[in-house]
């Protein structure tokens, strides 16, 4: 490791150097090759590189709403929903969950419309935990086959998105698993957003199938282990790539995150509001950056005090 930092820093540091003094746009990082991850019955012969038509602008807000203007600073990279609350606004209508299901489809279409329009680069969605399969297998295959309908059909296709999914395939229906890796593949150059679909996702087995790749690199020679870092973990997740969670928002009015991103939420700013996720709009998800926006964060760092203020006792004297 020392011989490799040694040869190694010095090139890096002078290709930064080149890069910065460059007079051309670096084009953005290609996306991180997919880990292998596919069962054999869905492994197949790759497909043609990644095709696109004329992307379309998102539709506007029906009643005209635009994003607020967020500074820079003030952005979150990472937005992550747990959308909740499908079931309980079908319920509450007289509707079967499956309607629930499908009208929280079309409020995640209009979140990436929103995330579009307020330039956000991250959006992750929990639409199927590893645990959602104790529920019926009338509801378990309405909120798939919703799932495969809008991946094949949905007005999303055609946006500036980059479309991807986490979760185990294991369980899945394969045509659905096609679907998903089909647009993994259609999508992969798109630089607006990165739409990452967790289904069929939970938490610990991502950790688990995780610690599983990094011990193969050991086995293989690749890690030693020993010297294993939280930057070795994370570049065997699934999606290495991905940003840390800055915003975790769960509607649905429940208050936990059910085996939702636990490695890349850690420190995540936490935000709950009540209503059901079929409610939700664009401007519900601008609301909630507005709201990030205004968080202090700290990572562990003291916070700052004004020398002019005084503190304020926690409790009257
Ligand atoms: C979230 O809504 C969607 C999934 C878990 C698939 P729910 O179906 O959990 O809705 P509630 O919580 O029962 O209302
Ligand atoms: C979390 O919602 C999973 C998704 C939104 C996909 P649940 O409704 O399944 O979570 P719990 O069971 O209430 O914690
Ligand atoms: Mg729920």
């Amino acid at each position: 490791l020392p011989t490799r930092v040694r040869i190694l820093a010095p090139a890096r540091l002078r290709a930064r150097l080149a890069w910065s003094l460059t007079p051309l746009t670096v084009p953005a990082a290609p996306p991180a090759p997919p880990v292998p991850r596919r069962t054999p019955a869905t492994a197949r012969a790759p497909e043609p590189a990644a095709e696109d038509t004329a992307l379309r602008t998102p539709p506007p807000h029906p009643e005209g709403a635009r994003p607020p203007r967020i500074a820079a600073d003030r952005m979150p990279t990472h937005v992550a929903i747990i959308m909740d609350g499908n079931g309980r606004w079908a319920e509450q209508r007289g509707l079967p969950r499956s309607a629930g299901h499908r009208a929280g489809n079309v409020a995640a279409r209009e979140m990436v419309y929103g995330a579009l329009e307020i330039g956000l680069r991250h959006l992750t969605l929990y639409a199927f935990s590893t645990e959602n399969w104790q529920r019926d297998t009338e509801e378990i295959a309405a909120v798939l086959e919703a799932t495969r309908r809008e991946l094949d059909e949905g007005p999303v296709r055609d946006l500036d998105v980059r479309q991807r999914w986490s979760g185990n395939p294991g369980k899945l229906p394969e045509e659905l698993v096609r679907s998903l890796l089909r647009e993994e593949r259609r999508t992969r150059a798109r630089t607006g957003l990165t739409l990452t679909v967790c289904l069929n996702y939970g938490g610990r087995d991502e950790i688990t199938r995780t610690a599983a790749a990094l011990a193969r690199a050991a086995r293989a020679g690749d890690v030693d282990p020993d010297l294993i870092g939280e930057d070795d973990f994370a570049r065997h997740l699934p999606h290495p790539d991905m940003p840390d969670v800055d915003l975790l928002w769960r509607t649905g009015d429940e208050q936990r995150t059910s085996n939702f991103l636990p490695w890349q939420a850690t420190y995540a700013e936490l935000y709950f509001t009540p209503g059901h996720w079929p409610d939700a709009d664009r401007r519900d998800l601008w609301q909630a950056i507005t709201a990030y926006g205004r968080r202090r964060r700290r990572h562990g760092a003291a916070p700052l005090v004004s020398p002019r203020k005084p503190a304020v006792p926690t409790r009257p004297e």
